[in-house]
């Protein structure tokens, strides 16, 4: 099949003819329909993030069940449409059985390995070489094998698309607001950052009934989808001092919630500036693995705050997506809304340059 390859970082992904093998125990075949171009793959380009290499990118992912492998438990059957989760779920380890499997044990080994949870590969180059999965996903691809655990049946009503940027972007930010913030009705809440993370945040907050949701970005389109969102005030950080601005609009007391859905120490400290006395800065973006984020100890201490970090939501993305899946049907989520261009898979390169140029909306790779 045609799939799109990282070979090093740096030089850009290429589409490249690879072999996927059969699913074993346990696993699925889907054939992909939509893949969601996501910020954090760029981070593997660059080098940013490290991962066993090479491997095939893209891990915001629809499609539908094409073969069962041995030994699948009955839940997911031929002709699903399912999406796809970059993280699996044991059941059994210390984090799963408390009810928190983004820090599920197999996470470690996927990372680790290149794999799926199992620790191997169902990808190889033609010539029997080495090729890894991305995340245990791999969707840059015409199919994909994967662990069942990694996918959610998805409902009639629900397009490709949207199922695929539901099972990344959206339950990052909406579950970064449901999962990790309380309290929020009418309470102010702050997002930086209104990329397709950041918006769905703005989405997340709106249904909790927050008020004022404060956007700050640098580009005027994303800030007038987040009005259409139900922000109700957004500031663009680039022409106005934001922190000045959010303690202003805030009676000079800041906001008990602040999300950062960029990943840049700057953005940070700005939202940890703009959180009231005992309030949460919630860390959603990913930086390079060595970027730092120095808090200020009076800050910590003296106003009480709390800093945090949310991966995936923080969420159960088996009972959390099905969750965002009905409100958007019922039209309650407004995800069409942040869907960008649809490209062939073949300009994957392309699309990763027109997020970066700020293009509106999350790019779809259609294999
Ligand atoms: N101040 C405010 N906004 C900024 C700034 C800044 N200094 N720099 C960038 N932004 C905005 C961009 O204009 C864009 O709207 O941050 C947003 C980032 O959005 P995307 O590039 O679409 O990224 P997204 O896919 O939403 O992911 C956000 O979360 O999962 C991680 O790896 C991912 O780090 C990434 C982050
Ligand atoms: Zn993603
Ligand atoms: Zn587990």
């Amino acid at each position: 099949m045609r799939a799109a390859v990282l070979r090093s970082p740096g030089t850009p992904p290429r589409l490249e003819d690879v072999e996927l093998a059969e699913p074993r125990d346990g696993e699925i075949l889907v054939r992909i329909e939509a893949a969601g171009v996501c910020h954090s793959d760029y981070h593997y380009m660059t080098g940013d993030l490290t991962a066993p290499l090479p491997l095939v990118l893209g891990h915001e992912g629809a499609g539908i069940v094409e073969e069962l492998g041995p030994r699948a438990s009955g839940r997911i059957k031929v002709g699903d449409r399912v999406a796809l989760l970059w993280r699996p779920r044991c059941g059994v380890c210390d984090a799963c059985v408390a009810g928190n499997p983004v820090l599920c044990e197999l996470g470690k080994v996927q990372a680790a390995t290149g794999g799926l949870p199992d620790g191997t590969s169902r990808l190889s180059l033609p010539d029997g070489g080495e090729l890894h999965h991305l995340m245990g996903v791999s969707c840059f691809a015409e199919r994909v094998v994967v662990n069942e655990n990694a996918a959610v049946v998805v409902p009639d009503g629900v397009p490709p698309e949207i199922a695929a940027i539901s099972a990344c972007a959206v339950i990052t930010g909406v579950g970064a607001v449901w999962n990790v913030a309380s309290k929020t009705q009418g309470l102010p809440l702050l997002l930086i950052g209104a990329g397709g993370v950041g918006l769905s945040a703005v989405m997340g907050a709106a249904l909790t009934g927050a008020h004022p949701v404060i956007v700050v970005d640098i580009d005027d389109e994303k800030l007038e989808l987040a009005r259409e969102f139900g922000a109700a005030i957004t500031i663009n950080g680039r022409e106005t001092d934001a922190a000045a601005a959010v303690l202003e609009a805030t009676g000079g007391r800041g906001v008990p919630w602040a999300i950062e859905a960029i990943g840049r120490p700057a953005t940070l400290r700005q939202a940890l500036d703009c959180t009231a006395a005992g309030g949460t800065v919630i860390a959603v973006g990913l930086g390079a693995a060595d970027t730092d984020f120095p808090v200020p100890l009076n800050q910590l201490v003296q106003r009480q705050k709390h800093v945090v970090g949310s991966l995936y939501g923080s969420s159960n993305p088996q009972l959390d997506l099905p969750r965002i899946f009905a409100l958007y049907l019922a039209g309650r989520l407004p995800l069409d809304r942040l869907l960008g261009e649809r490209m062939p898979l073949a300009e994957v390169a392309a699309a990763y340059g027109r997020l970066l140029a700020g293009a509106p909306g999350r790019g779809i790779l259609i294999p």
